[in-house]
């Protein structure tokens, strides 16, 4: 009798910590898994007016939004670049080369730096740039900016605002890019 008792006493802690171990493990998703890091904005715009629906469309699940609608300084580019269309799809190699070059690799600056890294418009040096930054989680500014717009500035910049000219990119690394900033608006 004395035996059994003792054995259940120290069962079940072992059962407590067991079941505490097996929820850790089905809860504990690591938070910048790939798939988070490439879709970080999983809220769409619902209704299409007034100011509440705005803060909406530019509004995300983590944390600040940067400011929606925006007002954008940057001219258009010529037609026969307007018309074009990325030839490439977002496939999981795409993006995550396209994310490389906006965090780490583009020259001279790195897009996250001006753009930030959620692309919301609120990368470090945005206060000091006027115009700011654009913000690729506003959908009511980006909706109306064809593939072949961001092409044209991302290789040429945008002459009186800060956004440099990444001339040295190839085609499809610029292709690559718009892939993965079209990924914030959505
Ligand atoms: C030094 C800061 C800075 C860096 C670095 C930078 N940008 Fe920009 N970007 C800006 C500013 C400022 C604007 C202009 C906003 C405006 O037109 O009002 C802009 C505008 C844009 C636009 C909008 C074009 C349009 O027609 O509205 C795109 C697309 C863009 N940047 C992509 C990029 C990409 C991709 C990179 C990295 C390869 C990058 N930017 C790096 C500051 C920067």
């Amino acid at each position: 009798m004395k035996r059994i008792s003792l054995n259940k006493e120290r069962i079940i802690p072992v059962l407590i910590m067991g079941a505490v171990f097996a929820m850790v493990l089905l809860f504990n998703q690591p938070v910048y898994s790939a798939d988070r890091f490439l879709n970080p904005i999983q809220v769409r715009p619902v209704a299409h007016s007034g100011e509440e629906s705005h803060a909406e469309a530019g509004g995300n699940v983590m944390g600040s939004s940067g400011t929606c609608p925006q007002l954008r300084k940057t001219s258009k580019a010529p037609d026969n670049y307007l018309s074009r269309k990325n030839p490439l799809k977002p496939t999981r190699k795409n993006l995550l080369a396209g994310k490389g070059l906006f965090i780490f690799d583009a020259k001279p600056t790195p897009c996250k730096v001006c753009h930030g890294f959620k692309g919301n418009g609120m990368g470090i040096l945005h206060s000091r740039l006027i115009p700011r930054p654009r913000n690729f989680t506003c959908y009511y500014t980006m909706e109306n900016l064809p593939d072949g717009q961001l092409f044209w500035i991302i290789k040429n910049g945008s002459p009186g605002t800060a956004m440099p000219s990444f001339s040295y990119l190839e085609d499809d690394q610029v292709w690559q890019l718009i892939l993965y900033i079209r990924q914030f608006q959505k």
